[in-house]
């Protein structure tokens, strides 16, 4: 299936209701709301962040989440060892997906990066339909990320 998401009009609405904003925290919990009430046929969205070389649960809208994922583990800790965007069409074709929610039928993951270039955190976004994100989503979503890595690595 394919959604028009307008990103553009995303990315805008983000950076306004971060740009004074001086706690991350709060920043990121925004985040993650308002991605989850503005684009269609989600079931989960949300931040995994990294602790030494894996990664832990943090903000996110939708069903409780398994808490630790290993560096290279499911789609969040590959996208943390492959620093890439990744879309899954269908996670259950995923080598390795973990799954918090059983509803879940496609994901798409972007990786946050701090000033130096390395991997912070990871934006993970599913659904409840196979092949919900398009490379459109992946673009999109990556320029979600640069409004994300704005607020984080602000002085
Ligand atoms: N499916 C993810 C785990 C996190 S949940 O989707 C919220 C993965 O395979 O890494």
């Amino acid at each position: 299936m394919s959604v028009f998401t307008d990103y553009e009009a995303i990315c805008m609405d983000l950076s306004a209701m971060t740009e004074d904003v001086p706690y991350k925290g709060a920043n990121l919990a925004n985040t993650a709301a308002y991605l989850y009430q503005s684009m269609e046929d989600l079931n989960w969205a949300g931040f995994y962040v990294r602790e030494g070389d894996d990664l832990v649960l943090s903000y996110f809208q939708g069903k409780p989440a398994c808490v630790h994922i290993p560096c290279g583990a499911g789609v969040c800790g590959t996208c943390l060892k492959e620093d890439r965007t990744l879309i899954v069409p269908d996670v259950h074709e995923f080598s390795g997906h973990i799954a918090c929610d059983s509803a879940s039928e496609s994901e798409i993951t972007v990786p946050i990066h701090d000033r130096d270039g390395k991997v912070v955190m990871i934006l993970d976004i599913d659904s409840p339909h196979k092949n919900r994100f398009s490379e459109e989503d992946g673009k999109g979503l990556e320029n979600v990320g640069r409004v994300i890595e704005a607020f984080l690595n602000r002085e």
